[in-house]
């Protein structure tokens, strides 16, 4: 079955009621941030390459009002939590994992002369944590609008997304790429953003009236990024790039590829950014003709290079994949974000989506023991402040 989506108004309402709850005053700031998935173009941010992400309609909303001096407090009700963390402690990684987010902006805008005051906070979000959906950059990007909001001191969005980068890179210990708070932070509503993660350019795709419907199936299993693989891909791909003497993946044609046979892992690694770049524009052009039969082969095309050659997939995922593209009326699905773990995305037709939801899941629940989390999402707008009721 289809999770129901709640409203980005039901999820500010609930934030400032939480706020009020914990701090005794009334919400004063309030801001939010979508969730993503990559269409395609997975792990080729870090690789200077390309990448087709777009925001989704699921949001983590926030809402602050005046706190005790030198104290922010927060209150998450997605994690059922609460934290507090002491501004002279700032640059001292919390002992909450999802604290350090916060944190982490907090503690970038202070580097670069934005001061938080006392505060408490709320935090609540639809968009499902540990999935592979980047419940982490909208929790970076929702903590620096709203941190903006209550400073009335604004960066660019340059600036805000290399805040939100910072961040994750230094207090959860991810070396990421610039994909999800790029497109957090940019996204615009019904289209998906073509990004050049070389000069950090960005176009809007827009997707068109016509185009399919995207369902998301959680596979309920997430491993940590942080845990050291992500690092290592990262690490196996500086590698094949010293042995082919270029900067980046991105400057590797097909035909040199070979010249690193003798090296597996580069070999592999390799062959799977070089050929996703391709993917990512082909899939480009997909889009604007409306071929979706091809945009589908392309995103089950990248599975396979994600399961083969780069190797961050998982049984659950490739199941989930194997599930879905067996499915009468959709056209391609592979795994979305940076993998072991979270969710696939699945292109299919909006008149198939409940049955084909419904047919994936009961069969993922025969093989597995439980029922994925399955959600329509469809392309949403970016972080900002939310300034009146919606
Ligand atoms: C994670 C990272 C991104 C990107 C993807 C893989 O989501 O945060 O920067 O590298 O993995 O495409």
């Amino acid at each position: 079955m289809i999770e129901p989506n709640p409203s980005l108004a039901s999820l500010i309402d609930s934030a400032s009621a939480a706020v009020a709850e914990l701090s005794g005053r009334a919400a004063r700031w309030r801001a939010a941030a979508p969730g993503r998935v990559n269409l395609i173009g997975e792990h080729t941010d870090y690789n200077h390459g390309w990448v087709l992400p777009m925001a989704i309609d699921r949001y983590t909303a926030m809402a602050a009002a005046p706190g005790v001096p030198g104290q922010i407090r927060v209150r998450s009700l997605a994690m059922a939590e609460e934290s507090s963390l002491s501004l002279d402690q700032l640059h001292t990684p919390h002992g909450d994992a999802w604290m350090r987010y916060v944190q982490g902006v907090v503690a970038q805008y202070d580097r670069r002369g934005v001061h938080c005051p006392g505060l408490d906070a709320a935090v609540v979000s639809s968009v499902p944590p540990g999935g592979g959906l980047s419940s982490s950059a909208a929790l970076e990007l929702a903590t620096a609008h709203l941190l903006e909001a209550v400073t009335e001191q604004a960066l660019t969005p340059a600036e805000r997304i290399q805040a939100s980068v910072q961040a994750e890179r230094e207090m959860a210990g991810v070396p990421c790429g610039i994909m999800d708070q790029t497109v957090v932070e940019l996204a615009e509503s019904g289209q998906v953003l073509l990004l050049d993660c070389a000069d950090q350019t960005a176009h809007s795709v827009p997707l068109g009236s016509q185009a399919p419907a995207l369902l998301v199936i959680d596979t309920g299993v997430s491993h940590s990024l942080a845990e050291g693989a992500y690092a290592q891909r990262r690490a196996e791909c500086e590698q094949a790039s010293a042995l082919l003497g270029v900067k980046t993946l991105r400057d590797v044609r097909p035909e040199q590829l070979a010249r690193l046979k003798g090296e597996m892992a580069a070999h592999r690694r390799a062959t799977h950014v070089v050929s996703e770049n391709e993917r990512v524009r082909d899939a480009v052009t997909a889009i604007e003709q409306g071929h979706w039969d091809r945009l589908g082969a392309l995103m089950t095309g990248s599975h396979r290079s994600l399961r083969d050659d780069y190797e961050v997939s998982c049984g659950e995922l490739d199941l989930l994949v194997d599930l879905a593209t067996a499915e009468t009326g959709v056209y391609g699905a592979r795994m979305t974000g940076g993998g072991f773990g979270g969710c696939v995305i699945v292109l299919v037709e909006t008149d198939q989506l409940e049955a084909a939801a419904d047919r994936i899941s009961g069969q993922y629940d025969d093989r597995m023991g439980w029922a994925p989390g399955c959600y329509r999402v469809q392309s949403g707008a970016g972080a900002r402040e939310i300034c009146a009721a919606l």
